[in-house]
């Protein structure tokens, strides 16, 4: 994989290397749910900003590290900071986390492939659309079939990573970017054309400021960490193929807007369909198997064979989008074991596909015979979904700035953000950059983080 991005060189493929890990079920699938249940166009609003002024200096301090220090996120830190204990230690939570959340993703992906099955068994278009929007509920609570659809969704992402990263996956997700992308276009023109629709675009554009509570901000500023892939060593690791001659200002802000673009797109694709078919918008983490099926259903009425053809290729660029990203959080774990303990690739991924499949079992059965098992009162998969957006990954984040803004000389931070001063904009910029690393960002992560433990 790196060879190939390196040899592809250039900012467009940087861009698109980073947009592919950020782009994925983060937007899709977590971000609409996350406004349904913080508040609306406020959460999307606190989102926004947060973006642009926390995680963008975020994103370049981990861009920076990755790209300081040439090697693999466990070891940067250590490197950069000359084997500092401390900073050694930090170096494993970037291998812990991407390892959890691939348990729980993977579930969602198993979710995506049951309904790709099912779209192509033309299910969804012979269903009346509130049928559609009802399938969800019984089926996660099923004992076996979602269950079955993580391990499988598991087992390819870990064959691939098994076989190392193949260039036709590299291709396919390079198109099903795009390709997803005019698919949400698509959804999102039928969804706001659908009776009722007014109801969820108002809810997207007009603030209810009562809603705005401490939480809300500790929720967006997760869902924007979660969704550029920060806090968990993957943009530290891309940022370590990012060539010397890269402007990573350009490159960073590139994949932030496109991310959030996606994301915001997604919403305006969603939240209609959502007040059309009647479904709570704080419905969880099945709104979007709640809601597009019923558009699909709607559209079927009048148009079966384009509803079935946009419905089998919009599920299939969904699990396309979340395994590519899942790709990459498993490899993480991989690399790591087969470094440490000098293991085959096979076996490491045997062990992955072990950890990861039985925890994430777990997390499957939490929407049904495990439902019941609450540990401070989430199910396990929230917990598992929490403890790592609001608890890790803000950690993690808070290291890497941290790192960056007081531990790098600033002279170092200069010359990576600078080019050695060769960039005149972000030259004048600089000053502004580095107070938002060592100064903002810190501190609002920090009570942010405080936020989740006192409200
Ligand atoms: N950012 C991805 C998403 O939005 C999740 C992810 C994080 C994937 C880190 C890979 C690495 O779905």
């Amino acid at each position: 994989m790196t060879t190939k991005r390196e040899k592809f060189g250039g900012r467009m493929a940087v861009i698109l290397a980073m947009a592919g890990s950020a782009i994925g079920l983060g937007n899709i699938w977590r971000f609409p749910y996350m406004v349904g249940e913080h508040g609306g166009a406020a959460f999307v609003i606190v989102y926004v900003v947060a973006t642009l002024l926390i995680s963008l200096p975020v994103f370049l301090a981990e861009v920076m590290i990755g790209r300081r220090s040439h090697t693999n996120s466990r070891d940067a830190f250590a490197r950069l900071s000359r084997q500092h204990p401390f900073w050694k230690w930090a170096g494993y939570l970037t291998i812990l986390i991407p390892t959890l959340i691939a348990c729980y993703y993977s579930v969602i992906g198993g979710w995506s492939v049951e309904y790709f099955l099912k779209s192509c068994s033309l299910s969804f278009v012979r269903m009346s659309p509130e049928e559609a929007s009802g399938f969800f509920g019984p089926f996660a609570a099923s004992p076996w079939t979602p269950v079955i659809m993580h391990l499988i969704f598991l087992g390819i992402t870990v064959a691939v990573v098994a076989g190392g990263v193949k260039s036709g996956i590299e291709k396919f997700s390079k198109i099903s970017l795009p390709v997803l992308f005019v698919l949400i276009l698509m959804i999102l023109t039928y969804s706001v054309s659908l009776p009722g629709a007014g109801e969820g675009v108002r809810y997207l554009l007009h603030p209810d400021w009562n809603e705005l509570t401490p939480r809300t901000f500790a929720y967006a500023m997760g869902q924007s960490f979660y969704s550029l892939s920060l806090g968990m060593g993957a943009i530290i690791t891309y940022g370590s193929y990012v060539s010397k001659k890269e402007n990573i200002l350009t490159t960073s802000a590139g994949t932030a807007v496109s991310d959030l673009l996606f994301a915001i797109l997604a919403g305006f694709a969603i939240m209609p369909a959502v007040f059309a078919a009647g479904i709570e918008p704080g419905a969880g983490p099945g709104l979007i198997f709640q809601s597009i099926p019923y558009v699909f259903a709607k559209m079927g009425a009048g148009m079966p064979v384009l509803s079935a053809a946009v419905s089998i290729l919009f599920f299939l660029a969904i699990i396309v989008a979340a395994m590519t990203s899942c790709i990459s959080l498993v490899e993480v774990g991989v690399s790591f074991l087969m470094e440490r303990s000098r293991m085959s690739r096979g076996r490491a991924c045997l062990i992955l596909f072990l950890l990861c499949g039985g925890l994430g079992v777990l997390c499957s059965l939490s929407f049904g015979p495990l439902a019941d098992a609450k540990v401070a009162g989430m199910t396990i998969f929230d917990l598992f979904d929490w403890t790592c957006s609001n608890i890790l990954l803000l950690l993690m984040a808070l290291l890497a700035v941290v790192f960056v803004g007081w531990i790098l000389p600033r002279r170092v931070v200069h010359d990576e953000f600078t080019n050695g001063g060769r960039l005149a904009f972000n030259e004048r910029l600089f000053p502004a950059v580095y107070f938002l690393i060592k100064w903002v960002a810190p501190i609002a992560v920090v009570v942010i983080f405080f936020t989740n433990f006192i409200l």
